[in-house]
């Protein structure tokens, strides 16, 4: 079986194709990946070696790299390939634009074109909205708020075009907010692990009331091959391990491992649209068998410990996302 995994560079891209080139040693994946601001060709120094993988450099939205790639014997396409970063989409949605929505249509149309077996779209939560009380099931309308969410929402409609209008055989995998290795350090989790060690302020928005389902990343990596394997086409997968918590909570989570002082919590202005709640009702998932592994306080442990122990790994990736952070919030300290 080859496979083709688009933004295998990323976080959550390059924990799945470690995971599959462990699980199926017989599968060949192609990791198709533009290399951005959080694109790391460090995520998968451990695999290069390995005949069954390739890495290339490219976008998505070009046709003729995808075409050339999809025409030699791939059989499935993952998209994990996007701009990721809410923030930055409120500061320049162009690029989630591009990517997120062209990019999507490229690799549909090469699908269509090549007849190929599968096509799996990474979504996300945040395509329904904020939700005050119960979860969202898959049969939902999409709310988004962001330009991040919209662009995903848009993505995600275009798949399900696709499946209606050419019968593509399109699935799609809405998961909640993922953490663990090789996470980018301007999200929440591996932003506090890291500026904690470095003794920076851990910068909070708004009242840090602001609810997320954790899901521990190799927990989304099985809901992921499960779907590859067993998920009807057509449909949406809702991935969320029940394991809510507000912003605050994991503020102090990591501040207590780490045995710093909560003083280093910084207040910082709300993000503007930013959605109270994220709850998903993930029982198809479940129906189809899938359990969340790993529970959320030692995985929250073990995530700390990597960077921890990583530290070379984020730190030059520190200055790319404090620039970022200066520009949209100003200095901290
Ligand atoms: N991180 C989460 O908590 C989370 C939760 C739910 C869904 N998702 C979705 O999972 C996917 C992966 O997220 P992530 O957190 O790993 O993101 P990430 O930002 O770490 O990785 C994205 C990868 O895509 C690549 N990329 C960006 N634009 C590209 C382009 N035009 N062509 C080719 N490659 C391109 C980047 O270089 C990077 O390697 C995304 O689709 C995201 O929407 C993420």
């Amino acid at each position: 079986m080859k496979i083709l995994i688009t933004g295998g560079a990323g976080f959550i891209g390059s924990n799945f194709v470690r995971y599959l080139l462990n699980k199926y040693p017989d599968y060949e994946i192609v990791n198709l990946d533009k290399l951005t601001y959080s694109g790391n060709p460090e995520n998968l120094r451990d695999a290069e070696n390995n005949p069954n993988y390739r890495f290339i450099r490219g976008d998505i939205c070009d046709k003729k790299t995808v075409d050339g790639i999809v025409s030699d014997g791939v059989g499935t396409i993952l998209n994990f390939a996007a701009e990721s970063h809410v923030d930055r989409s409120i500061l320049g949605p162009e690029s989630f634009i591009k990517t997120d929505i062209y990019g999507t249509y490229t690799l549909l149309e090469a699908t269509r074109r090549h007849n190929l077996k599968k096509y799996i779209q990474i979504s996300t939560d945040e395509v329904y909205g904020s939700v005050e009380e119960g979860s969202f099931k898959e049969t939902d309308p999409l709310n988004p708020s962001s330009p991040y969410a919209a662009s995903k929402a848009s993505a995600d409609l275009l798949c399900l075009s696709y499946f209606t209008t050419y019968k593509l055989p399109v699935i799609i995998t809405r998961s909640s907010n993922n953490y663990g290795p090789y996470q980018f350090p301007e999200k929440l989790i591996p932003l506090f692990i890291t500026n904690a060690l470095e003794n920076k302020s851990l910068p909070l928005y708004g009242d840090g009331l602001n609810v997320r389902d954790w899901l521990y990343v190799l927990d989304n990596c099985q809901a992921i091959d499960l779907i590859l394997h067993k998920g009807r086409i057509g449909e949406i997968y809702n991935v969320g391990a029940d394991n809510e918590r507000t912003n605050i909570e994991i503020t102090k989570a990591i501040l207590k491992i780490l045995e710093k002082s909560e003083d280093l919590i910084k207040r910082v202005k709300d993000r503007p649209g930013h959605d109270r709640r994220y709850s998903l009702d993930s029982t198809k998932i479940r129906e189809l068998g899938w359990r969340p592994e790993y529970n959320f306080e030692k995985a929250l442990r073990k995530t700390v410990d990597w960077y921890r122990n990583n530290e070379s790994w984020w730190r030059k990736l520190k200055v790319k996302a404090e620039e970022f952070f200066k520009k949209q919030y100003g200095e901290l300290e």
